[in-house]
C-alpha cells in the first residue's frame, strides 16, 4: 500500500475517532449501504456505514452480522431519528457489539446519546447551525457530520461552503467531519487544512463497481449533469416537506402530485401533519428502492447529489480511494513548495 504521508498526517485525527486508515467516511444511502459496499469500503481502508433506512430490528441484526462476517474494521450504522423503532435499532447495534451510530434526519437528545453510548458505541450525528452543533457536543456527541445542500438525498437549506465558515471555522479543536459536494483530493485537502478531521461521500460510491445499485441507476447517475440534480419544490409552508436532492425524471412529477394529494386531504381533515409527512417518506424510501433495486429510472428517484457533474464513470472503492489520496498528497506537497519558492524569491506570504 503506497503511503501518502502528508495527507494521511492530517487525517490521523479522523482516524483516531473512526478507527479507520483514512478519514473518509461512506455516506450511508437507504436500499444501497449494505453488508457487500460497506465492508467492501471498510476493509479498503475508509469507513463504511450502513443504512438502516430501510430495516426494521431484525432486518438491521442481520445485516449487521452479515457486514461482520465481511471484514473485521470498524464500520458505522446509521439510524433516522424519525424511526419509530429508534431505540430498538440503537440497542440492537449495541448488542452486535457495532462501534459507531450515526444518527440523522434530526437531532439527537442527550438521552439517546447517552444510550448509544452506554454500550460503548461512538454516538456521531448532523448539525445544521452553529448552535446546534454546540448544544450537541456540550451533549457529549463524539463528532458532527456537516452536510451541505449539495449532497444527494435529504438534504439541509444551507451549502457545504456556508457551513464550513459559519461552524467549522468557528469550532476549532471540534471533531468535524464535512459532506456534500465533496470528491477531489486537493478540496479534502483543503478541508482538512480548515480543521475538518475529514469527509463523507455518498454518490460517488452509489456509482462504484461494488456499489449493488442497478447498472441503469449507476449509467443514470454517471451521465446526468450536476444541475439535474434538483430539489423538488415544497407546495405549501403549512405543510413542511423534508428536501430531498434527486435528478429530475418523472418521479418528480408523482412527487409533486402526491404532495397536492395529501395536501388536500390534510386541508379536509382526513390527515394529520405528521402522518401526511410520514406518507411522504414512504413514498421516497419507495421509490428509491424501485430505481436503486429494479432500475426504473423513469419513475423511481434518482437520489443524487450536485456532484454526478464530476463523477463519470464506475470506479472501484480502492481506485476512488488512490485518485483522492494522489490529489490530496500532490496538492499539499505543491502547496509546501509554492511557500518555500515565495520566501526564496523574498516574497513575504503573510504580507
Ligand atoms: C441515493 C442516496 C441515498 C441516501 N440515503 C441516506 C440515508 O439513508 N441516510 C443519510 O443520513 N444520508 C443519506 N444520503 C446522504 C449520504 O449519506 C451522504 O451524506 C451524501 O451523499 C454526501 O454528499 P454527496 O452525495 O455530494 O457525496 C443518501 C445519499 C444518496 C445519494
Amino acid at each position: 500500500m503506497k503511503n501518502y504521508p502528508k495527507i494521511q498526517k492530517l487525517m490521523e485525527l479522523g482516524n483516531g475517532i473512526l478507527g479507520s486508515r483514512y478519514a473518509i467516511l461512506g455516506g450511508a444511502m437507504t436500499w444501497i449501504s449494505e453488508s457487500n459496499l460497506v465492508s467492501a469500503m471498510s476493509n479498503a481502508g475508509m469507513f463504511g456505514i450502513l443504512a438502516s433506512g430501510a430495516m426494521n430490528a431484525d432486518a438491521l441484526k442481520s445485516e449487521i452480522a452479515l457486514t461482520q462476517e465481511k471484514t473485521k474494521n470498524n464500520f458505522g450504522v446509521n439510524i433516522i431519528m424519525l424511526n419509530p423503532q429508534l431505540q430498538n435499532l440503537i440497542d440492537v447495534c449495541g448488542e452486535r457489539k457495532t462501534s459507531h451510530v450515526i444518527l440523522a434526519g434530526g437531532i439527537p437528545d442527550k438521552a439517546t446519546i447517552d444510550r448509544i453510548h452506554s454500550y460503548g458505541m461512538q454516538a456521531l450525528s448532523f448539525a445544521p447551525t452553529l448552535s446546534v452543533a454546540k448544544r450537541l457536543f456540550k451533549q457529549g456527541i463524539d463528532a458532527l457530520i456537516l452536510e451541505g445542500n449539495e449532497a444527494g438525498g435529504h438534504v439541509g437549506p444551507l451549502s457545504t461552503m456556508i457551513l464550513i465558515q459559519d461552524i467549522l471555522l468557528n469550532m476549532k479543536g471540534y471533531p468535524i467531519f464535512i459532506a456534500g459536494g465533496i470528491l477531489r483530493g486537493e478540496v479534502i485537502a483543503a478541508l482538512h487544512q480548515f480543521g475538518a478531521v475529514g469527509c463523507q461521500l455518498g454518490t460517488v460510491f452509489a456509482c462504484c463497481r461494488e456499489s449493488i445499485a442497478h447498472k441503469d441507476f449507476k449509467r443514470a447517475l454517471l451521465s446526468a449533469n450536476g444541475r439535474a440534480a434538483t430539489v423538488p419544490v415544497q407546495l405549501d409552508k403549512r405543510f413542511p416537506v423534508a428536501p430531498v436532492r434527486a435528478i429530475e425524471n418523472k418521479g418528480t412529477e408523482e412527487f409533486i402530485a402526491r404532495q397536492r394529494e395529501i395536501l388536500a386531504k390534510f386541508d379536509n381533515d382526513d390527515v394529520s401533519m405528521d402522518d401526511g409527512r410520514l406518507s411522504l417518506e414512504h413514498f421516497w424510501a419507495g421509490s428509491l428502492r424501485r430505481a436503486v433495486l429494479e432500475g426504473d429510472v423513469d419513475r423511481g428517484s434518482l437520489m443524487s447529489g450536485q456532484i454526478v457533474e464530476i463523477v463519470r464513470e464506475e470506479r472501484s472503492i480502492s481506485e476512488i480511494i488512490a485518485t483522492i489520496l494522489q490529489e490530496a498528497e500532490a496538492f499539499l506537497e505543491n502547496s509546501s513548495q509554492e511557500d518555500s519558492d515565495c520566501w526564496e524569491n523574498g516574497v513575504d506570504v503573510v504580507n
